[in-house]
């Protein structure tokens, strides 16, 4: 049976969506081709998810497309995973904006190319206006490196007097932090079986849904997106209550606290 759009309760949906988009390389590789050709075929479950999740109107979708750690990876895919992403956004703006949907960007964009860089920031600029969906590609990224980068920023605000060590509160770190303009994701989804996080929003994940799925992330379409979705809205989230609890806060009548 396939997860169908109408099963799903558009008054619960999760206002944001993080996804680890992985399996490209296996994908080729299972059909005899080469790694790039997977990443090539994965911009088509990038449209079809982005437009999954305007159409259903969640707020924020952040999809992770190369991490700290792939810079590691041999010359030629990194090279071609770059020239793939600029050439991707630059075709992709107009569809955009079409669709209200405004881009951010997370992650080290120092250690991007140029070129990459420019076309990047051009798209920033040419979405900025955007009112609808959220999208949060998360580039060059890991947790760690934005953690660190926290740390370094706050200890500096610390060191001239810009900032009170006894004043620091979750609310002051989050403020350090990659993704201080968007909510927490609610819902973590990984395609291709791998059952780790990577490296990606250890912070932001903490009472996160975390959903993995078999799906290859070239296959990964709309329907597999419900899927994800539909299960989420079966699980009760305890954030560290009771379940009995939970279910009073469901019935209680506004105002009871
Ligand atoms: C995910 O697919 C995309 C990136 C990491 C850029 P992979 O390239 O990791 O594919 P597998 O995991 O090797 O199959
Ligand atoms: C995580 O996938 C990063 C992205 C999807 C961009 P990886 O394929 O790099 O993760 P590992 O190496 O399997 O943990
Ligand atoms: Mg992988």
């Amino acid at each position: 049976m396939g997860a169908s759009r109408e099963n799903i309760d558009l008054k619960r949906l999760p206002r944001h969506i993080a996804i680890i988009m992985d399996g490209n390389g296996r994908w080729a590789q299972e059909k005899g081709q080469d790694r790039l050709f997977g990443h090539f075929h994965g911009v088509e479950s990038v449209r079809d998810i982005v437009e999954g999740c305007a159409e259903l109107g969640i707020g924020y979708l952040t999809l992770y497309a190369f991490s700290t750690e792939n810079w590691d990876r041999p010359a030629y895919e990194v090279t071609g995973l770059m020239e793939l992403l600029v050439d991707t956004i630059r075709k992709e703006v107009e569809t955009l904006n079409k669709n209200n949907i405004r881009l951010h960007v997370i992650g080290d964009m120092k250690m991007l190319p140029d070129y990459a860089q420019a076309e990047l920031g051009e798209a920033l600029e040419l979405t900025a206006s955007n009112t609808g969906l959220n999208l949060v590609m998360a580039l060059s990224y890991s947790s760690r490196w934005e953690l660190t980068e926290a740390v370094r920023n706050l200890a500096r605000d610390v060191r001239e007097g810009r900032l009170e060590p006894d004043a620091i509160t979750q609310d002051t770190l989050h403020q350090y932090l990659s993704t201080r303009d968007f909510p927490d994701p609610e819902l973590m989804i990984r395609t291709s079986g791998e059952y780790r996080i990577s490296n990606f929003l250890l912070y932001q994940l903490a009472y996160a849904e975390l959903y993995f799925t078999n799906v290859r992330w070239p296959d990964f379409r709309k329907k597999d997106l419900y899927e994800a979705i539909l299960d989420f809205q079966g699980r009760e989230r305890r954030f560290g209550k009771t379940s009995a609890q939970i279910q009073q806060d469901l019935t209680a009548p506004e105002g009871t606290f």
